[in-house]
C-alpha cells in the first residue's frame, strides 16, 4: 500500500487543519534520526547512539524476576490473574495488548478505557480509531508488524490517569512484553506511557523529537515520543505535531532497517 502525502494527511484527519502549502519542513522518509550507529555495532539490532533511560520503577524484585522469565502464554495468564494493585478491583477483564508478537513497531498507550475493558483489546474506542488512522498514515496496520500495549493492563476507574504506583506494579509486564517482542522502535503515546517506560524525564513537549532509547539488557531500542490520540481528539491543533513525530518514526525505522540489512550476521 503506497499512500500519497495527501492521502496520509486525510487518514489522520489533518487536511482541514494543515494544508500542504503551509506544512512545516518535515518530510517523511528524510533522515531525522541522529547518531545512527555504524554497521559494526555489536548490538544484535543496530540502534542509534542516544540517551538511554532504564528507569522502570521495579515492584517487588522477586515478582519482577519471575515475570521476566515468562513466555507469552504464561505472561497472559499472569496478567489475567494479577492483583498487584487496586486496579484489579473494578476491571471486567485485563487488556494485555494486541498484535504481532515479533513486531518491529511497538506502540504504548496509557491504559484501557471502558470499551477496552469490555472487549479486552487496547485502543478499540474513539481514540483507537484515531490511532488506526495514525498507523495507516505511515502505512502500518494494527496486527501487521505492529504490537499495541498499554502502561497498565487494567482500566483506571473513570479513565483517570494511572498512578505512579499502578504503573510500577504493571511495569514488569510491559518490560517482559518489550523483551519478548524485541521491537526495532517504540512509540510512546502520551505522558503516562513516557512516565511508565522512561520515568519522570520531562514534559512531553520537551521530549518530542529528542533521540531517546529504552535499554533492554544489552539492546537499546529507539523511542519516539508523541501525543496520545485521546489528547489529539481534544487538541486538533497538535495533530500536525503528531504527524511530524510519525514521520520521524518512519524515517528512523527506515534507517534502522537499512543499517541492519547492511550489518553482518
Ligand atoms: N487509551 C489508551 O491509552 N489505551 C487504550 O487502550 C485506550 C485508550
Amino acid at each position: 500500500m503506497s499512500l500519497s502525502r495527501k492521502q496520509m494527511l486525510d487518514e489522520m484527519g489533518l487536511s482541514p487543519q494543515w494544508t500542504l502549502r503551509d506544512q512545516p519542513a518535515v518530510v517523511c522518509g528524510e533522515a531525522s534520526a541522529r547518531g545512527i550507529t555504524s554497521a559494526a555495532s555489536p548490538a544484535p539490532r543496530p540502534t542509534p547512539s542516544v540517551e538511554t533511560q532504564d528507569s522502570f520503577v521495579e515492584s517487588a524484585p522477586e515478582r519482577a524476576q519471575h515475570i521476566a522469565g515468562l513466555g507469552w502464554d504464561q505472561l497472559r495468564q499472569s496478567i489475567a490473574e494479577c492483583r498487584a494493585c487496586g486496579l484489579c478491583a473494578q476491571r471486567k477483564q485485563t487488556v494485555p495488548g494486541v498484535g504481532d508478537e515479533r513486531a518491529d513497531w511497538l506502540f504504548i498507550g496509557e491504559g484501557p478505557g471502558a470499551e477496552e475493558d469490555a472487549r479486552g483489546e487496547p485502543f478499540v474506542g474513539v481514540a483507537g480509531k484515531l490511532l488506526d488512522a495514525m498507523l495507516a498514515a505511515i502505512e502500518l496496520k494494527r496486527g501487521e508488524n505492529v504490537y499495541i500495549a498499554n502502561a497498565v493492563k487494567c482500566r483506571p476507574p473513570g479513565n483517570r490517569t494511572p498512578e505512579a504506583a499502578e504503573m510500577a506494579a504493571c511495569a514488569p509486564y510491559l518490560k517482559r512484553q518489550i523483551a519478548l517482542i524485541a521491537p526495532r522502535l517504540i512509540v510512546l503515546l502520551g505522558r503516562a506511557a513516557v512516565h511508565a517506560l522512561l520515568g519522570e524525564v520531562g514534559s512531553l513537549a520537551s521530549l518530542r523529537g529528542k533521540p531517546l532509547a529504552y535499554r533492554d539488557g544489552k539492546n537499546e531500542i529507539p523511542v519516539i515520543v508523541t501525543y496520545h490520540p485521546a489528547y489529539l481528539l481534544r487538541t486538533l491543533s497538535d495533530k500536525a505535531k503528531a504527524w511530524e513525530d510519525l514521520c520521524r518514526a518512519r524515517a528512523l525505522m527506515r534507517q534502522i532497517s537499512r543499517v541492519q540489512a547492511a550489518s553482518p550476521g
